[in-house]
């Protein structure tokens, strides 16, 4: 299995993402048994749009880009895991937007990572070189099943810039990662990717897939890059 997850961060609202979806449907990408389109979305839109998603019967699954760290209570503002179980079957930790803006730590992650697992959700573990160790060392402390996650490998200096770096160093490092998990899970890459160079990624023996940002939000441009995979 082939992954396509794209990252909305904190882009689109409600209204925004109907229109999204509406224009994908006319579009009609060539949606593929053998690739798993996911969309990682803001919390506000999942509801409305995994509705329309279900009238349409489109193959998309989404996912959500962030959950608590803490277990339900009094934590005014917090989604926890027990909320975003009856809405998506994904989730992103780790990010490096949300380690870099909110101080997230490895041990933070872990805990999302346990948290997301007891309510049956897979977490999409985001991983760049200088945590790479400490991250995976967290999730083996918190007795983490590894098997049960998908792991990114996201350098930052390609994280929104236009520049992705050589997919043949990006499989040495998710060949490193498959190596620290004993080849339990998939291992995909982020970071500038798009239709032109999606390909050049997923072909590497250790690169099951890509997390795309930017062009996850235009359809146009997310729609290429499936038709792209599934040629
Ligand atoms: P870009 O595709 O915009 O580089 O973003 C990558 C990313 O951060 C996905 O999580």
């Amino acid at each position: 299995m082939k992954y396509i997850i794209g990252n909305w961060k904190s882009n689109q609202n409600l209204t925004e993402s109907l229109v999204w979806i509406d224009s994908i449907q006319a579009i009609k990408p060539r949606f593929n048994k053998d690739i798993s389109v996911i969309l990682c979305l803001p919390f506000t839109d999942i509801a409305g749009f995994n509705h329309k998603l279900a009238d349409l019967e489109m193959p998309i699954t989404t996912g959500a880009q962030n959950v608590s760290h803490l277990a339900p209570g009094k934590h005014t503002g917090e989604i926890n895991a027990a909320m975003l179980a009856e809405l998506v079957s994904f989730c992103i930790v780790g990010h490096s937007d949300r380690r870099r803006e909110f101080a997230e730590t490895s041990e933070m992650v872990a805990k999302k990572a346990r948290l997301l697992l007891e309510n049956s959700i897979t977490p999409i573990v985001c991983l760049d070189l200088p945590y790479l160790d400490e991250q995976i060392k967290e999730l083996f402390q918190k007795n983490i099943d590894v098997s049960r996650c998908i792991f990114v490998y996201e350098p930052i200096a390609a994280v929104g810039t236009g520049r992705p770096i050589d997919p043949v160093d990006a499989n040495h490092t998710a060949n490193q990662i498959s190596f620290l998990i004993d080849n339990a899970a998939p291992i995909l890459y982020g970071g500038s990717v798009t239709s032109d160079n999606v390909k050049s990624f997923v072909s590497q023996n250790r690169i099951d897939g890509v997390l795309v940002g930017t062009d996850s939000l235009e359809p146009t441009l997310f729609a290429e890059i499936i038709n792209s995979l599934g040629n």
